[in-house]
């Protein structure tokens, strides 16, 4: 039975805590998940916002929550768990006292959530450490970014761990929260008949695509500085790549699926100088129609002018036993067709043809598993066109549609790991050495994009990037599959 814990925000007020950590806890609660006896307290440097917290709160999460979450009663009796407490990050007085004398009066698990930028990481941690609030049973969660290249990571992680140890130290990547994301070592490690097919014998190539509509979305300055090979592919897709590539580990625990994870890290060929140019594309979105309306261009949507790129596409290679020669293609970017996160897995074609015809038209089979919006595993497969008389061959496709199946399936990854956190198990939490493998990977690319002649590739919105993505994967005879 989980014991009743003290989780307290920083950034309490802000955009995270609105959107996401709140209506979590909430919806932990009314499902029952959340200890009787736990407290929320999100802290403020604004006193109006500390006076009125809880009907702050209340009125974000009631825009963020579904219509059929909203529970007027239910929230009353959730609110009773939830404070706001006044706390100037940056200043140690005797704000942070009260709450450690708040905290010692209360529940033994104390989780403290860092939703604030990183750069106040290091001095809240002080504070807490200071005021004595570090007990034994306490845990930092950290979002990312997790700086902005290795050095600074190192420097964020170095801070943070001159307070906390590792093991009480959770970074969050909300991927690897997501219900669907778990169902992928599911599906590897429990399903023989893929496990046996998972290498470059059987494998062509892989893809890993997660496609998003929306634009800046009011963080403009934040997406500015940092673009999506930093807000997207340093964290979410090379952990997606990570479960897709990792060996099977041993147990289901933190050390072993960690463990797993880094070789593959490690493994990657790194990207450097003139192969950032061969390997790697960079787009930004110009205007367009997206979602069926006109949207303005990234560069006219922060008002100035900008390097920074909303779409990226690699070809990686992973370089051990079991993927030698098989291409790993990643792609991200916003204001994109479709909203979609999927991993395509495509198989090599029979090398013997015994249909007249048939050399060179052979179709692959694909394995498709779609994280979002829909959970699905499709496998597309050659059959026969039973409409005609003679032999065609047409791909059809068996289709796993998870989200149908469970009607009640609702994935918020937040509230799975923030449960995780209050439990003190850190199996989807990601470790030091990972970010800073990925990092290292990450590093020379950046550093490349930064010549003059690297200029973004303008992309209409609406569409699914710049021509260069599509032929990075020309090169390879293969075309990016959007399923859609
Ligand atoms: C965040 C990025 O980590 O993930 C955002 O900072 C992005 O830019 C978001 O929009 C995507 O998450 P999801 O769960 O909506 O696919």
């Amino acid at each position: 039975m989980q014991k009743p814990f003290d989780f307290v925000i920083f950034g309490g007020a802000g955009d995270l805590a609105l959107r996401k950590l709140i209506p979590a806890w909430y919806r932990a609660y009314r499902e029952g998940q959340m200890p009787k006896g736990s407290r929320i307290f999100g802290t403020s440097r604004k006193q109006e916002q500390v006076d009125g917290y809880r009907d702050m709160v209340r009125e974000a999460a009631f825009s963020f929550l579904r219509a059929d979450e909203i529970d007027n009663e239910t929230w009353e009796e959730f609110e009773q768990c939830v404070f706001g407490v006044y706390i100037n990050i940056t200043e140690n007085d005797e704000h942070w006292s009260n709450l450690a004398k708040t905290l010692d009066e209360g529940n033994e698990e104390r989780i403290f959530y860092m939703a604030t930028p990183p750069a106040v990481f290091s001095a809240c941690c002080k504070n807490i450490n200071d005021s004595g609030m570090i007990s034994e049973n306490a845990r930092v969660v950290v979002e990312k970014p997790l700086g902005y290249d290795a050095k600074s990571a190192e420097a964020i992680n170095s801070e943070i761990a001159q307070y906390f140890d590792e093991n009480a130290i959770f970074r969050i990547d909300h991927y690897l929260g997501k219900e669907t994301v778990q169902n992928l070592m599911a599906l590897r490690f429990t399903n023989c008949m893929f496990e046996h097919l998972w290498d470059s014998k059987s494998i062509d190539h892989v893809e890993i695509s997660i496609s998003e509509t929306v634009g800046l979305e009011g963080r403009a300055s934040f997406y500015d500085d940092a673009g999506a090979l930093r807000d997207m592919v340093q964290n979410h897709l090379m952990q997606l790549l990570c479960l897709v590539a990792m060996e099977p580990p041993s147990k289901l625990n933190a050390d072993s699926i960690r463990a797993e994870k880094l070789k593959v890290l490690d493994a990657l060929r790194p990207i450097v100088g003139d192969d950032v140019a061969i390997n790697t594309v960079r787009g930004q979105y110009a205007a367009g129609v997206s979602g069926g309306k006109e949207v303005a261009g990234y560069l006219e949507e922060l008002g100035k002018d900008s390097n920074t790129e909303t779409f990226v596409a690699i070809r990686a290679h992973i370089d051990n036993w079991r993927w030698s020669n098989v291409p790993f293609y990643l792609r991200t970017g916003k204001r994109l067709k479709q909203r979609c996160a999927e991993i395509i897995v495509q198989y090599k074609t029979p090398t013997h043809h015994i249909y007249p015809d048939s050399a060179g038209k052979m179709i692959p089979n694909r394995l498709v598993i779609q994280l979002q919006p829909d959970e699905r595993v499709q496998m597309i497969v050659t059959s026969n066109n039973l409409e005609k008389h003679e032999t065609e061959l047409v791909p059809s496709v068996l289709n796993l549609n998870l989200t149908d199946h469970y009607e009640k399936f609702y994935s918020d990854a937040y509230k799975r790991l923030m449960l995780d956190a209050a439990a003190n198990n850190p199996a989807l939490f990601i470790h030091r050495n990972e970010v800073d493998a990925a990092w290292k990977w990450i590093d020379p690319i950046i550093e490349a994009w930064q010549r003059p002649e690297n200029k973004p590739h303008p992309y209409p919105s609406g569409s699914w990037g710049p021509q260069a993505s599509e032929d990075l994967l020309k090169e390879g005879g293969c075309s990016w599959f959007n399923v859609g």
